[in-house]
């Protein structure tokens, strides 16, 4: 579900023609749509409302204060992973002390700024981090409260470059020594243990790797509680999958159906840290057809959108639904099936490398010069992921509310790539 529809061929976000925005602010460009932004952090907190959840934006989803104020206003806390989402978080307005913080690699400085705010909990992914959290605390005369991440061993089934919760990967800790680390925070009075966090790997379209890990966490709470720690949180991360190609994902209602009862039985608080599942399908890319050409027996459209805005094609494979924003046919209910009256095409930017392309092969209507294109389901992990590859500026951001748009994030100029370099 989400606010994007054609309506007599012709692309609309909320109420406004996406043409008009390309029109507007130039191209590519990145557009939000606040309802569906909205919609989908409401579907979650529907869902688990039994358990009264802290739900945490994951913050390096899409970290644009414009989309970080909407959730702030609609009750979402945050999942930061370092101390710039830390300051971002603070700049929108957010209550601090439900923001949570993970990330295998914290600094000293990043623990102290995070102990300063008042942090809800440290998802403390190593031994040495919680030296260094103690230390940090000790100094400031302050208790560090902190969730151990632990590594339930469990395959999520997702793209290898984002699994996290298989032995293996670089998160978290073993599972096996929790009672071992649970030891060394109880004898240290700088410490606070709140919890267990888990994150499984992103996207996830089956409940089962849910189900099998909040068990996990929730029989390692009662072991901790054993042991005479108020253990209150389990944190069961992110991962809910979207609908990229077309109806794969479940609603936040079949995740809830696993996990509320396990985390009710063992008598604690649920986080969890979303971020895909409610900005992903809340945001497309729009661009615009430079040249199309055909060598090679290949079909090319080259647009102004590339690997430096949209990496996921390039680096996951990933699946982006291509359609134009006023096409001679209606968009198909199925992409990868051949389409009537259209051709395979790759769709490709001006970068200067092989890997540069939004899909290939794929089944598009007769495209030419000036044509705006629109790649949907971009939200996530899109502009986040973004770069200045080739000196290509960073594409501008809009959020649109109803019939209203307005810029979220300016285009990036040519002086803009320069201004950071000193000693000339
Ligand atoms: N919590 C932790 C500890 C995480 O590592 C992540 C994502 C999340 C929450 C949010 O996961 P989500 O709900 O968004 O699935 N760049 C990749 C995805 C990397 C995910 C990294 N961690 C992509 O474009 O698919």
């Amino acid at each position: 579900m989400d606010f994007f529809h054609y309506k007599n061929r012709e692309l609309y976000c909320e109420d406004v023609p996406a043409a008009e925005l390309a029109a507007r602010y130039g191209t590519p460009l990145w557009v939000y749509s606040k309802k569906t932004l909205l919609h989908h952090l409401g579907q979650i907190q529907t869902a688990f409302a039994e358990v009264d959840p802290v739900i945490c934006y994951s913050v390096k989803s899409n970290s644009n204060l414009g989309i970080l104020k909407v959730m702030q206003q609609a009750g979402s806390s945050f999942d930061v992973v370092s101390g710039g989402e830390f300051y971002r978080v603070k700049a929108a307005g957010a209550d601090t002390s439900k923001v949570v913080f993970a990330g295998v690699g914290k600094t000293d400085e990043e623990i102290r700024f995070a102990l300063e705010n008042n942090v809800l909990m440290f998802n403390v992914e190593s031994e040495a981090e919680l030296d260094a959290i103690a230390a940090v605390a000790g100094s400031l005369q302050r208790v560090a409260p902190v969730a151990l991440r632990l590594n339930p061993d469990v395959d999520a089934k997702t793209h290898a470059k984002t699994t996290t919760g298989k032995k293996g990967n670089k998160f978290g800790m073993d599972i096996e020594r929790a009672e071992q680390l649970a030891d060394k925070v109880l004898s240290d009075s700088r410490l606070s243990l709140r919890g267990i966090h888990m994150h499984l790997g992103s996207p996830i379209l089956t409940t089962d790797p849910y189900a099998e890990a909040v068990v996990k966490a929730a029989d390692v709470v009662a072991k901790f509680r054993k042991k005479g720690h108020d253990t209150r949180w389990i944190n069961l991360g992110g991962g809910f999958g979207i609908n990229y190609r077309k109806q794969e994902a479940l609603p936040a209602s079949a995740f809830a159906a696993v996990i509320v009862p396990v985390v009710k039985a063992a008598g604690c608080r649920l986080a969890l840290e979303p971020g895909r599942f409610i900005v992903g399908n809340s945001g497309v890319l729009l661009s615009q057809v430079i040249y199309t050409k055909r060598e090679g027996g290949k079909l090319f459209v080259i647009q102004d959108a590339a690997m430096n805005d949209l990496v996921r094609p390039a680096m996951y494979d990933a699946f982006h639904r291509i359609w134009p924003a006023k096409p001679s046919i209606d968009p198909p209910a199925d992409y990868e099936v051949e389409i009537p009256g259209c051709e395979p095409a790759d769709v490709v930017g001006p970068i200067c490398e092989s890997g540069d392309y939004l899909a290939k092969g794929r089944w598009l209507p007769p495209m030419s010069r000036g044509d705006v294109v629109c790649t949907f389901s971009a939200g996530a992990y899109g502009m986040a992921m973004s770069s200045n590859y080739n000196s290509r500026p960073r594409a501008a951001e809009v959020l649109v509310d109803g019939n209203t748009h307005k810029l979220i994030r300016r285009r990036e100029t040519v002086e803009d790539l320069v201004a950071h370099e000193v000693g000339l």
